[in-house]
């Protein structure tokens, strides 16, 4: 099981280390809790230093938005993009503002930073689709 730390009452999952994640790049992670759930996503940091949480899943067909490992964001780093229809998404939202899935979001999972780590809500991971 991976580590759990409690953050207002509420229990989150080290997903990954982001102490190395610069500004403006992602990562991809996959936990599995077993029984419980499991979930697939990717953490973003954006300009100013925060950290964001979706769900490795386009809205237009469900079919996750990389191609090649830990690259969701355009070349500028400024936008999500998915590789398969080129669908933009704003990092801070989520929301898709060009593309076949235009006005719809992608699923954002709650995260916070702590000793150099991202971690994710426990409960958004149960609720997850097993893939
Ligand atoms: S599957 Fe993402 S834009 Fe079509």
């Amino acid at each position: 099981m991976e580590e759990e730390v409690e953050f207002e009452g509420q229990l989150y999952l080290k997903v990954l280390a982001v102490e190395s994640l610069a500004c403006m790049s992602s990562k991809a992670f996959h936990v599995d809790v077993g029984d419980l759930g499991a979930s697939g996503g990717f953490i973003v940091r954006d300009e100013s230093g925060g950290l964001l949480a979706y769900r490795n899943s386009c809205p237009h067909t469900g079919a996750p938005l990389n191609w090649t490992p830990d690259q969701f964001l355009t070349r500028s780093g400024r936008y999500i993009q998915c590789s398969i229809h080129g669908a933009m998404f704003m990092i801070d939202s989520g929301e898709c503002f060009s593309g076949p899935c235009g006005g719809q979001f992608l699923k954002s999972l709650t995260v916070i930073e702590h000793a150099g780590s991202a971690y994710i809500r426990l409960l958004e991971i149960q609720k997850s689709p097993s893939k």
